[in-house]
């Protein structure tokens, strides 16, 4: 799928209240994308939706959902079918992370992470295989992170959720690739975002950060050369190469120092 197929198509965008998603919405109206904005805070995907139809001239259309919550998949689906919504272009991207010691955080956090950043993606690749291969070309972008490329201590739900996220990203792009469904991995290093302050990041050895305009050009820029994998900070590249050249024992103990708290 090319960037410029989505004109005049549904894009439906989770997690566009804020950041990376907030941007991808930014832009897939800059292509003429119609949108399908998903997160919890509906006043500003409201806010969003109504700028972006009077600036680009597309449709958008606001679902408010807790992502996380059992049934949210179906709930979303149940909408787009009774508005007649037939979605091109998936962006799985909403996602959340708890920095800080394993047992500092209650159970139940983790159940939510792992709800929204896996339970729910999957679900809605499932969900909306129909769509999207009614298209000749289509195209998924599951969000994983520079964090699913080695364990992290302190952060260690965060990272195994996104490994997941990697692993069945790739997976799906080697079984959909051949009926015209491109499943883009994308790979953002540390990004400006409200994620750390949500999170509870605290000082760590992590000093520089991508935009969220810079990580979404990378990404769509990607979909046009077919890239399954788009991995957008250079410090991405470096983790990926020294996490592979050294003894995993080794790595980890690295990271942890990174990321352990004061
Ligand atoms: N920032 C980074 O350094 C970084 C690095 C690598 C990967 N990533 C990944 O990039 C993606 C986007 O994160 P971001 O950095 O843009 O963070 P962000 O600014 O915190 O955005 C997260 C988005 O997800 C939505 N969301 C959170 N929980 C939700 C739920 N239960 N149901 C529905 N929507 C929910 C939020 O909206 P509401 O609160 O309104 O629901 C928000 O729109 C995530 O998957 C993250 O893991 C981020």
């Amino acid at each position: 799928m090319r960037l410029s197929d989505i004109k005049g198509h549904w894009a439906l965008v989770t997690g566009a209240s804020s950041g990376i998603g907030h941007e991808f919405a930014v832009q897939l109206a800059r292509a003429g994308a119609n949108l399908v904005l998903v997160a919890r805070r509906e006043e500003r995907l409201q806010a969003l939706a109504r700028t972006l139809e009077q600036e680009h001239g597309i449709a958008a259309r606001v679902v408010a959902l807790d992502l996380a919550g059992s049934g949210a998949v179906d709930s979303l689906r149940a909408q787009l079918g009774d508005a007649g919504i037939r979605v091109r272009l998936l962006v799985n991207n909403a996602g959340a992370g708890r920095w800080g010691r394993f047992e500092g955080t209650p159970a139940a956090d983790y159940e939510r992470i792992n709800a929204l950043n896996t339970t729910a993606l999957v679900a809605l690749c499932r969900g909306l295989f129909d769509d999207l291969a009614s298209f000749p070309a289509s195209a998924v972008i599951n969000v994983s992170s520079a964090a699913a490329y080695q364990p992290v201590p302190y952060m260690a739900m965060y990272a195994a959720s996104k490994a997941f996220v990697h692993s069945f990203s790739q997976a799906l792009h080697g079984e959909w690739k051949a009926r015209g469904i491109l499943v883009q991995t994308l790979v953002p290093g540390p990004t400006e975002s409200e994620f750390d302050d949500k999170a509870g990041a605290y000082e760590s050895a992590i000093t520089q950060r991508d935009t969220p305009q810079q990580v979404v050009r990378a990404s769509l820029a990607g979909l046009d050369g077919g890239a399954p994998v788009v991995a957008v900070a250079k410090g991405t590249y470096k983790q990926r190469f020294f996490a592979g050249l050294f003894p995993p024992a080794m790595v980890i103990r690295e990271v942890g120092k990174m990321f352990k708290p004061k």
